[in-house]
């Protein structure tokens, strides 16, 4: 049966242009709903970028522009790398958007309007207080615990803290603390992988959470959504930018699209924005007495040299040039292939070139040059028919599509096309173990014809199955291996890269 399936990945910022981990959140999020949509489901795959707050509108001084022209101009980057690595999401969000300011005004009021139970007392959700603590622009994220005595660094991405005083609304997020641990626990938020979830309950168990400042004195902050019941303030960035969720999927909206798509199925996020997700917007929701999202799953960073890769560290690679030199399906295949989902990987065109010669030219590449090769030599390009595959190569297929459908279910990327490879691997064993070539100088035919058959069936599924991962690849195969039983052999699907020899 067709089921609903909405999938986010974060809002990215647009201070700089894109790299290679933001387009690693949006490849694993593009093979996620083109299998979803593979397997018949109404999916809705939603991104976008986050725009206001401090650090866009610095970001945008230093560029000497004004802030929306400078964030149109950068979403249109993030626009443009999507299309280059073929991303097929279904809605781009942008926080500057009228459909998402309106939606965060109504939650603005709703939230205006919460009550919550504190020692038996109904109290308000919402309350005006001073913030007197520590800020890091670049996180746009209040620090208030783990500071080293005398340490003034954002314990996150290391950079200097600034300091703040000043009266904005808070969120009565403590209020939620009890609430957040059981429906974690209990299994209503699932947070994976398992080692951010216990990170998040440990988090939660071992500190008294804080309430959160929500808003900007609009005197020194103007580039943020203003609040509907003070025009003194502005909305906090964080706040503004989580409700993209439910913004696009049309709260608010006298319609019917909220209660289709809403609660999300999954957030994908990277681990540093795990509390974002697993903290505050969880007891956000609450307050707005709405259903929290199914799972939160928070991938690990791209590092190189040690570090998380970031424009201010100097160390990203851009993902345009990649795709330039190695092919755009090499590149989704390294990313989801190297590392497991949730853990971090070193990125290097190394590792790159050495994945793409092993298992692209060489395993999938080679099977199908190799079998239509085969096919156009023995007979005429015409696919010898047959009614069942040669024995060998029956199973596989079956046992592959088990695997992939439990792996793809707890976002095991690495796994999913480490089975479709089970199979990559066993044809084209089965080609040294049967060697046609010595069938055909034989004469026998029959068995000649049972193993092409064999081999051509088995790339069809082979095509079908990396269709959500390498779909130009998943599309060039089909073309290859033809309509009507005859093939259409075309140049080699992944060349192998020469490298330099030490
Ligand atoms: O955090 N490796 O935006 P952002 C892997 N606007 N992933 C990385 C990465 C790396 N080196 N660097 C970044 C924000 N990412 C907020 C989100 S959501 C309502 C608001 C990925 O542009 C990672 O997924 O700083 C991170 O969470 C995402 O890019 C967005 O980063
Ligand atoms: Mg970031």
């Amino acid at each position: 049966m067709s089921q609903k399936f909405f999938l986010t990945t974060p809002l990215y910022y647009v201070n700089a242009k894109p790299h290679i981990g933001h387009a690693y959140t949006e490849i694993a999020a593009d093979v996620l709903a083109r299998y979803h949509r593979a397997a018949g489901n109404d999916v809705l795959f939603l991104t976008g970028t986050d725009e206001h707050g401090q650090k866009i509108s610095r970001a945008a001084q230093a560029a000497g522009m004004e802030p929306q022209a400078f964030t149109d101009s950068i979403s249109e980057t993030f626009k443009e790398l999507w299309k280059t690595l073929n991303i097929s999401y279904d809605d781009f969000i942008r926080t500057t958007e009228t459909r998402h300011k309106e939606a965060v005004a109504k939650a603005w009021d709703k939230v205006k309007s919460s009550k919550v139970k504190v020692d038996g007392k109904d109290v308000d959700v919402l309350y005006m207080s001073t913030y007197d603590g520590f800020y890091c622009v670049s996180c746009e994220t209040f620090i208030t615990e783990g500071l080293l005595a005398g340490d003034s660094h954002c314990p996150d991405c290391k950079r200097p803290l600034e300091k703040m005083k000043e009266d904005t609304y808070f969120f009565r997020m403590s209020a939620y603390q009890t609430r957040l641990i059981e429906d974690i626990k209990g299994g209503k938020l699932k947070v994976l992988p398992e080692s951010r979830r216990n990170e998040v309950l440990g988090f939660l168990e071992h500190n008294v959470l804080s309430d959160l400042s929500v808003s900007r004195p609009k005197a020194r902050l103007e580039w943020g959504i203003p609040i509907p019941f003070d025009p003194d303030h502005v909305t906090y960035v964080w706040f503004d930018a989580l409700i993209n969720y439910i913004s696009a999927c049309g709260y608010g909206k006298k319609n019917d699209s909220f209660a289709k798509w809403w609660p999300a199925n999954v957030h994908i996020i990277g681990k540093d924005i795990i509390r974002h997700h697993a903290v505050i917007w969880p007891s956000l929701l609450y307050a707005l007495d709405l259903p929290l999202p199914e799972m939160v799953f928070a991938h690990g960073w791209w590092v190189q040299g040690g570090e998380k890769m970031s424009k201010s560290l100097g160390n990203v690679t851009d993902p345009t040039e990649i795709v330039k030199k190695y092919g755009v399906d090499s590149f989704r295949y390294f990313l989801l292939r190297e590392t497991p989902f949730g853990q971090d990987g070193a990125f290097s065109e190394e590792a790159l070139t050495v994945r793409t010669n092993a298992d692209l030219a060489n395993g999938l590449g080679n099977l199908l040059s190799r079998t239509l090769t085969m096919c156009e030599k023995y007979f005429e390009g015409k696919v010898p028919s047959g009614t069942a595959v040669a024995q060998y190569l029956a199973e596989a297929p079956g046992e592959m599509a088990k695997k992939v459908d439990e792996t793809m279910g707890r976002l095991a990327f690495s796994e999913a096309l480490e089975a479709i490879w089970v199979v990559v691997n066993k044809a084209n064993e089965y080609i040294e173990k049967k060697a046609p070539w010595v069938l055909a100088k034989q004469g026998h035919t029959q068995e000649l014809e049972l193993v092409i058959f064999s081999l051509i069936q088995t790339l069809h599924v082979l095509a079908k199955a990396i269709a959500p991962f390498m779909p130009v690849t998943s599309e060039n195969m089909l073309t290859q291996l033809g309509i009507d039983g005859k093939i259409a052999k075309g140049s080699s699907l992944f060349p192998r890269i020469e490298t330099e020899k030490k």
